[in-house]
């Protein structure tokens, strides 16, 4: 079992990943728990930190939108214009993959997703590193992703090599995944990057509609099958106060974008002041509920504008949905 060190140096992290070890770092949606991506050693060792089901893809990192074709053997119509407007950022591109990735980082798939994180010790790793690198978000397969170095920690302290201690995680929330292999793109996962600032580009695109992923039919992002985001505690999704039951056994905590009715009282409660602020501190939450042995989390939902489609879906997640 490694000791995990604490790093501050992107060359320190770079040095790790050529040499096949595992790092957590920062990138402006959450943190990534990277390997390289063409060491196959490596990439097993990810997934066993992980403790993540084989049949659920990496996405590989690399590090300007030139560097595509360190993962992928095409750059498709598509994939070229939504990274021409959106990379570096929130988006992942799902493209054909190029033979030199492992079979292991796609589940066997013939296809790859692909991001440029625009985070500047992100992307300076990744620039450092020479080499793709698979970075799934740095938490324990199932939990919710670690939004602070502190909560990769208590995830991965001693099953991964280093973790790269700088706070400063913006958006909170998963990149966009978006299949760009077929006649018109596809969204697999909700994220920052909105539907609609999809369709300003590719007025075609839409979003899969086995979305909610269902056991009887094929889902093409396989991650969507298996449990995630979620905390120890129960979690109960709710609009309006008025609809709440009053548990009276439970240790409740509670977060949302209005005040919890003054009738209910939590152990935790976070209000957010803006939806941007409820998906970057949303994860972090379940996680502090867990810290504090809350047993119910009251979550209220979030609207379905911009971003707060991406959360809603976490939410619903985190509930088991
Ligand atoms: O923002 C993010 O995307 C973060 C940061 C670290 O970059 N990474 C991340 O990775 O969220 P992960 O492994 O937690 O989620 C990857 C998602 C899964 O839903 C997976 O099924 C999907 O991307 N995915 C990856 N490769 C795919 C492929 N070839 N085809 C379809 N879906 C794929
Ligand atoms: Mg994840």
């Amino acid at each position: 079992m490694p000791t995990t060190q604490r790093i501050t140096s992107p060359q320190a992290a770079a040095e790790i990943l050529r040499s096949g070890g595992l790092v957590a770092f920062p990138t402006e949606t959450v943190f990534g728990l990277g390997a390289d991506a063409t060491n196959p050693a490596a990439v097993e060792r990810l997934f066993e930190a992980k403790g993540r089901p084989g049949d659920n893809p990496l996405i590989v990192h690399v590090p300007t939108v030139q560097h595509w074709s360190l993962a992928a053997s095409e750059l498709t119509p598509s994939a070229k214009a939504l990274l021409a407007a959106f990379a570096p950022g929130p988006l992942t591109v799902v493209l054909p993959k190029r033979p030199e990735v492992s079979p292991r980082v796609t589940a066997g798939l013939t296809t790859v997703g692909v991001r440029v994180p625009h985070h500047p010790v992100a992307a300076e790793i990744l620039r450092l590193a020479g080499a793709p690198i698979a970075a799934p978000s740095a938490n324990r397969s199932g939990r919710p992703s670690g939004t602070t170095w502190r909560a990769v920690l208590e995830d991965l302290d001693g099953l991964v090599d280093a973790v790269y201690c700088e706070d400063g995680v913006p958006i909170g929330i998963e990149s966009t995944v978006v299949d760009c292999c077929g006649p018109v793109p596809i969204v697999l996962r909700l994220g920052a990057i909105t539907i609609e600032q999809i369709r300003t580009i590719e007025p075609e695109a839409h979003v899969q509609a086995t979305f909610a992923a269902r056991g009887d039919v094929p889902v093409a992002s396989p991650g969507l099958r298996h449990p995630h985001y979620q905390p120890r505690a129960s979690v109960r999704l709710f609009t309006t106060a008025a609809e709440l039951a009053l548990p009276t056994d439970e240790r409740l905590a509670y977060c949302g974008l209005e005040p919890l009715p003054g009738r209910i009282d939590a152990a935790l409660e976070k209000v957010f002041p803006s939806l941007e602020a409820y998906a970057a501190g949303f994860y972090e939450f379940l996680r502090e509920a867990d810290r504090q042995a809350a047993t119910l989390i009251l979550v209220q939902r979030a609207p379905s504008e911009g971003i707060g489609a991406a959360l809603q879906d976490r939410q619903r997640r985190a509930a088991g949905k």
